[in-house]
């Protein structure tokens, strides 16, 4: 399979789950290069387990993902394409944040140690971290943390990143200048961005395109524009989702 032009991430034909009991089932969609793209549903929907896949640190039932300049995921050996965050920043906590983003650069390129740090300097510089190289995870406010994940997520150049929760467990002030920067990387350097989230705020700042995922159908329950989906979805559950206000009303006596 070739991923078509225009598109980052293309899924075809997927069921992921365990042994008997399917979790998603036949799930076929795609994201569009240069998109900020959600995965969206209540808990238990199966959001983190699609991320996995997409990221290639599991195999499918059946159907497959594919990656622009990747192919399979899965398959992919070599120099990462795409960058992570994970949901807990995955920040190696022995190490100081300078020597975290360094480590992809010692790993995968053949700079000199001073190209190295300048490399390191310029990521931190982009997320606002400018003169923390030396500081180790656990110096760090949660927001930093994230700001320091996504730096390491940056630091091979990567057109695609991938995103866990970027703003869980973080004030709604420190998570809104997280979505900042998340719409600044893809306005400025036209990085596709595909990121799991829950916050309404941050599905409202950021994203242009998103599916829906439920776990009775197994699959997806709406795709598109989630400002588009809140008012006109023909399906309640749909506009429930994104005006949770709406089901909390309590009733008139
Ligand atoms: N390795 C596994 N083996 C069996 N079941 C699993 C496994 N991993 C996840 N599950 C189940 O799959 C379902 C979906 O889990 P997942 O973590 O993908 O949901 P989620 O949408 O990310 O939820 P949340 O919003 O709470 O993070 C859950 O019922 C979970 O128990
Ligand atoms: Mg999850």
């Amino acid at each position: 399979m070739k991923v078509e032009p225009g598109v980052a991430v293309q899924v075809v034909g997927l069921s992921v789950g365990w042994s008997q009991e399917p979790l998603l089932v036949d799930l076929s969609f795609e994201v569009r290069r240069g998109s900020i793209f959600a995965i969206l549903g209540g808990s238990g929907s199966g959001k983190s387990t699609l991320f996995r896949h997409l990221i290639g640190l599991e195999a499918p039932l059946t159907g497959r993902v594919e990656i622009a300049g990747v192919g399979d995921p899965l398959q992919a050996r070599g120099r990462p394409r795409f960058g992570v965050l994970f949901q807990s920043s995955g920040l190696l906590g022995s190490w100081t944040l300078g020597a975290n983003l360094e480590l992809p650069l010692r790993r995968w390129t053949a700079l000199e140690p001073e190209e190295r740090e300048a490399v390191v300097c310029a990521r931190l510089g982009q997320v606002g971290l400018c003169g923390y190289q030396n500081h180790l995870p656990a110096e760090l406010s949660g927001g930093m943390r994230k700001r320091g994940g996504i730096a390491r997520a940056l630091v091979l150049d990567p057109e695609l990143v991938f995103l866990d929760e970027p703003g869980a467990g973080l004030d709604p002030v420190t998570a809104a200048q997280l979505d900042d920067l998340i719409l600044t990387l893809n306005r400025n350097l036209g990085l596709t961005v595909v990121l799991v989230t829950h916050e309404l705020a941050s599905i409202e700042r950021l994203v242009e395109d998103c599916i829906l995922l439920d776990r009775e159908e197994k699959g997806i329950l709406a795709r598109g524009d989630p400002r588009q989906l809140r008012v006109e979805s023909p399906d309640p559950r749909v506009r429930a989702f994104f005006q949770p206000e709406t089901l909390s009303t309590p009733a008139v006596p």
